[in-house]
């Protein structure tokens, strides 16, 4: 992501908020807001790049581009309040917007329409919701999932047994020191939103959780395509979407430099065993820069996928670092999957089980708002599903 684009953004929502202060203190068809518009556009163009859209999502206050939020300044804070107030939570600007059209998007943000006020998209501004849920997120319906993101999360109804395969001769390349195949993992990842963009049977068949030597790659895949779920659910798309189903291929990359015996290993961990899993981020991390077209994002991801949302986890970081947007939504992913697998300890927990876990940790280790999101996700993708598929790995204490 160019700083480039990401100034052009800010100056295009400053003038946007400008437009929206002319307009409500003149009228929307005061001149001065159709200048302000048109140089908005002007600004939106560069921020989009070569790209088709800018898409824009908040989360808790903030107004996350890419992957990362924008630096907040006045203009950026009101138009992020201006968003929430109207019940936005995602907003995406497709290219061939008009000047007309933002001239709308100003009318429903001014003061004429209220706080409140309702939204309505038009061909190139398009409007999402984004639901906090206070009490269970199983407790309301799917008519109301629909309303998460602008299109229902599709389903996927099994990973291609090619795909799997072709996945697991990468890792095990890797594990032989061979130079990871980034376009392989970047096809493979295309393979599934494709598959996701697919209606079919609205069930998302989970690989089961196979022999020990393959849980790495099963679990990569499963955390693949829960973060894709969690993502489209908040209505990403396009480039920002395959570097989040990149990133949760090889967030636990690092494991392939962990002893295997540790790795098998069904009982507690030795202090010394504990210290080499930990290490693991930070392996994957520095792994993944060393490999030419990995996107940062999984780099980052690789680092950062034990840290938990009040600061515990590891590895150990300065006071005040923020967990990156898909760190966090892999974290979740990361937690389900651990928590449906069978260990030495426990057999596998039931999906309402794991919901109230995770609802507990949710404000805790777990970002609140993208672990509604996801058990929203989950309810839908496996309404059929009253089993974890067929858990069969035993291991000992998550790692
Ligand atoms: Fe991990
Ligand atoms: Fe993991």
């Amino acid at each position: 992501m160019s700083g480039d684009r990401r100034t052009n953004l800010q100056s295009c929502i400053r003038h946007l908020m400008t437009a929206v202060s002319n307009a409500s203190l003149y009228n929307l068809e005061h001149q001065q807001v159709a200048r302000l518009c048109e140089t908005a556009l002007s600004d939106l163009l560069g921020a989009m790049g070569d790209g088709e859209e800018v898409a824009l999502l908040l989360v808790d206050e903030e107004l996350v581009f890419a992957d990362s939020p924008l630096d907040s300044n006045m203009y950026v804070n009101r138009f992020s309040r201006a968003l929430k107030s109207r019940g936005v939570g995602h907003l995406r600007l497709l290219r061939g917007v008009t000047h007309q059209e933002l001239k709308l998007l100003v009318g429903c943000l001014s003061r004429q329409m209220g706080a409140g006020g309702g939204v309505r998209s038009t061909d190139h501004v398009r409007f999402g919701r984004l639901e906090v849920l206070t009490a269970s997120p199983f407790a309301d319906s799917a008519t109301t999932w629909d309303e998460v993101g602008e299109r229902p999360v599709p389903s996927l109804e099994e990973i291609p047994a090619e795909e799997v395969a072709r996945f697991m001769d990468i890792y095990q390349g890797v594990r032989r020191h061979r130079k990871l195949h980034v376009v392989g993992i970047s096809e493979i990842v295309a393979g599934f939103v494709d598959a996701f963009q697919q209606v079919g049977n609205p069930f998302l068949a989970l690989a089961p959780l196979r022999a020990l030597d393959e849980y790495t790659f099963t679990h990569s895949t499963n955390v693949c395509i829960l973060n894709l779920g969690q993502a489209m659910a908040l209505g990403i798309d396009g480039p920002l979407l395959h570097d989040i189903g990149i990133a949760a291929m090889l967030h636990d990359i690092g494991k392939l430099f962990i002893p295997e015996e540790i790795l098998k290993k069904a009982g507690q961990l030795e202090d010394d065993e504990w210290k080499l899993v930990r290490e693991h981020p930070l392996k994957g991390a520095q792994y993944l820069l060393d490999t030419p077209g990995v996107p940062r994002l999984a780099v980052v991801t690789a680092f950062e996928h034990h840290m938990r949302f009040n600061g515990t986890g590891y590895p150990a970081v300065t006071p005040g670092w923020r967990q990156n947007l898909c760190s966090q939504m892999t974290t979740v992913s990361d937690c389900f999957d651990a928590l449906r697998s069978n260990r030495a300890y426990r057999g596998a927990l039931e999906y309402d089980e794991i919901s109230d876990i995770m609802l507990g940790q949710a404000g805790n280790e777990l970002h609140p708002l993208l672990t509604r999101n996801f058990l929203k996700v989950l309810r839908r993708l496996t309404g059929a599903q009253t089993n974890p598929a067929n858990p069969s790995r035993q291991e000992g204490a998550p790692r």
